[in-house]
């Protein structure tokens, strides 16, 4: 057996150093923009599209200039629809984009009546996914896609962790496991046509370049250090909600959180 010196020899040798040197080059992660790469492969001027949780209606607003597509937003949070409806209007999109207060599970639309929706980092948080599913296999035509983006837990988020973005961050527990998102696509009639695996690489793209995941863990230190008067002037819910939307960058860079990418059809018969 190696006593402690031979083993901190080894650990310390030139070894060691070549594979920090070999880490140190970038493995040509993808950018976010993949998302929309992968949306323009499936859309024409004048498709029927529906954003799943829109928020701010960004990323709606983003397809339809560069698609010439029409539009539907839905989001059940108020501010958002309003920050949506102010954001399209500004974009001189009102009369191809339209946002509603609602939920995925209750789509005020005919059968078929989409050709692509994209639901990009909703899942999580979604209370009964498969009757949101369901209602998005509905109102697709049967030659329509879903893009769905969104972020599982991996083995390396510790309980403790985990129930703090549940309970804070209003992720759904059943919707962090890939195993249960899956069958809930195949129960609600969704076949998966695609699956691509981005793990870290957003993250690291964003590291690489303008957006380091120490920005979020610099103002943690600071709410921490500050703890008593965040509190005391925006309330003990906003300091949790903040302390804890503050570990996400971090948890997908540390591989606790592992964000996939599904295209979806609906499968008819
Ligand atoms: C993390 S944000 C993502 C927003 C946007 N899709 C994006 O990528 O920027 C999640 C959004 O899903 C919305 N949401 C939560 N439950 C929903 C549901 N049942 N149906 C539709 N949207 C929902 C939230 O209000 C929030 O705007």
């Amino acid at each position: 057996m190696p006593g402690n010196l031979d083993r901190l020899s080894r650990m310390y040798s030139e070894e060691t150093w070549r594979v920090y040197a070999f880490l140190d080059q970038s493995l040509d992660p993808r950018s976010m923009d993949m998302l929309y790469d992968v949306a323009g492969e499936y859309l024409r001027p004048g498709s029927v599209i529906l954003d799943a949780g829109c928020r701010d209606a960004q990323h709606l607003i983003r397809l339809a200039e560069a698609h010439d597509v029409v539009g539907v937003g839905v989001d059940p949070v108020e501010v958002h629809i309003e920050r949506a409806r102010a954001a399209v209007v500004a974009a001189g999109l009102a009369d191809r984009i339209e946002v509603f207060l609602g939920v995925m599970q209750e789509l005020p639309y005919p059968d078929e009546h989409f050709d692509f929706v994209w639901c990009r980092d909703v899942i999580e948080g979604v209370d009964e996914l498969e009757a949101g599913l369901h209602e998005v296999a509905r109102v697709l035509k049967p030659t329509g896609r879903m893009l769905a983006y969104t972020v599982f837990a991996t083995d390396l988020l510790e309980p403790k962790e985990e129930a703090m973005l549940n309970r804070l961050l209003g992720s759904v527990a059943d919707n962090l496991d890939e195993g249960n998102v899956e069958a809930a696509f195949e129960s609600a009639g969704m076949a998966v046509e695609r699956k691509d695996l981005i793990g870290t690489e957003w993250r690291e793209y964003a590291e690489e370049r303008t957006h380091p995941a120490a920005r979020a863990l610099l103002r943690l230190s600071r709410l921490r250090r500050q703890r008593e008067a965040v509190i005391r002037t925006h309330g003990q819910d906003i300091y949790d909600h903040v302390q804890a939307n503050l570990h996400w960058e971090t948890y997908i860079l540390l591989g606790k959180l592992s964000s996939v990418l599904y295209v979806l059809t609906p499968r008819r018969g």
